[in-house]
């Protein structure tokens, strides 16, 4: 059994969905989640009356969420997602991303230790190993970011797991915290986790406030599609199922007390990155008699930078691709191509959400 936190959010439900319609090992998964404005019950329409998906609200600063759901479900492993995520919202409110992101991170590690401590000794091989928790099988898994390294220079080599931690913004200070956090943990109690920092995702289910569902929507909406400074600041773009495919695999083989990096290969610059929306949605939608341009490009606006916005993040990610032999597939062009198709076909997911 799998506890999946956080399991609502953008990347949750990709993993979540995934798991539940491939679900070759038979294995329960329940999810967590305390449903903040990103979080979104409906995701899981498709699979509410699937025998092995249990949905609880929960919340990890509140220390009886975690443990009354630890007693009773006694899952092998925990895999965090929960998280504040919007750099913007951390600028002009940093409360609870110090109360989820370090708080709440501290809770769920003081209460996942104590659960871990009276599991049963047991072989690891063991076939109910996935069924029934042990000491030799349980992994609790922290989902972080790139954002913890700080910001690049364009010809600085990427980040590899030893680059020391720089963060810049409230966002990425208090996920580097919860990082420190989870490594503290494995160190000094033996606690087996493993801390995953991946590069910036995207595909379906993202909540319309990050980069590429915001362009998507605004074009569909004929709004202006506001662009940071000069829009050369450069990302790592990720599908998330390969982000996806990546967790499977650390829950499976990844090593105990590790970090491993996660990135897709894929850098582009924000003002490239939002041109190839545009051109992908040219090809799919009919511009409204408001907006008759030749291209939804039109609807781009610089704005004024973001504060102390980091210029560029690169993943390497040599380590995951050569210890768990693991690659991206989705080249950017597919990936948003797919998104941008995804969010065409529900439209009423977007329409639905609390904005
Ligand atoms: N989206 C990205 O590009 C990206 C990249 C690298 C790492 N990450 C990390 O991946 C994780 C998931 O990101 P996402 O994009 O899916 O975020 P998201 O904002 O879409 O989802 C976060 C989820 O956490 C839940 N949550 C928030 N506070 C909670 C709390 N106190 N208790 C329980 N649940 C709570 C929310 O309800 C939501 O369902 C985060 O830890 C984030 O830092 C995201």
């Amino acid at each position: 059994m799998i506890l999946v936190i956080g399991g609502a959010g953008f990347i949750g439900t990709n993993f979540v969905l995934r798991k539940l319609h491939s679900n070759v090992d038979r294995e329960k998964v329940i999810v967590m989640d305390a449903l903040t404005y990103s979080g979104n019950l409906d995701n899981f329409r498709t699979v509410k009356n699937n025998e092995f998906f249990t949905f609880v609200r929960g919340d990890i600063t509140n220390e009886n969420d975690i443990e009354s759901i630890l007693e009773k479900y006694k899952p092998n492993s925990i895999i965090n997602f929960a998280a504040e995520t919007h750099v913007d919202r951390s600028i002009t409110g940093p409360d609870a991303f110090i109360k989820t992101n370090i708080f709440g991170v501290y809770n769920l590690l003081k209460q996942s230790l104590k659960y871990y401590e009276k599991l049963p000794r047991g072989s690891n091989r063991s076939r109910l190993s996935i069924e029934r928790a042990t000491k030799e099988t349980f992994k609790f898994i922290q989902i972080s970011t790139d954002e913890v390294y700080g910001s690049l220079g364009l010809n600085e080599p990427s980040f590899t797991e030893n680059h020391p931690f720089r963060p810049n913004s409230p966002y990425s200070a208090s996920k580097a915290s919860g990082d420190h956090l989870v490594r503290s943990w494995t160190k000094t109690y033996d606690f087996p986790a493993i801390i995953t920092n991946c590069s910036n995702n995207y595909g379906p289910f993202q909540y319309p406030e990050k980069l590429i569902p915001l362009v998507i929507n605004n074009c569909l909406i004929g709004k202006k599609i506001p662009v940071y400074g000069d829009g050369k600041q450069i990302r790592d773009w990720l599908y998330v199922d390969d982000h996806c495919t990546a967790l499977e695999k650390v829950l499976k083989i990844g090593k105990i007390g590790e970090t491993y990096n996660i990135g897709g290969r894929n850098e582009s610059t924000n003002i490239e990155l939002v041109s190839l929306i545009c051109s992908a949605l040219d090809v799919y939608v009919k511009k409204k008699k408001e907006h008759p341009g030749e291209s939804f490009k039109e609807l781009i606006t610089f704005v004024r930078d973001r504060p102390g916005h980091d210029y560029r993040y690169s993943i390497n990610a040599e380590k995951i691709e050569s210890a768990l032999n693991w690659k991206p597939s989705v080249t950017l062009e597919i990936g948003i191509k797919k998104t941008v198709e995804w969010y065409l076909q529900n439209k009423d997911w977007m329409k639905n959400l609390n904005h």
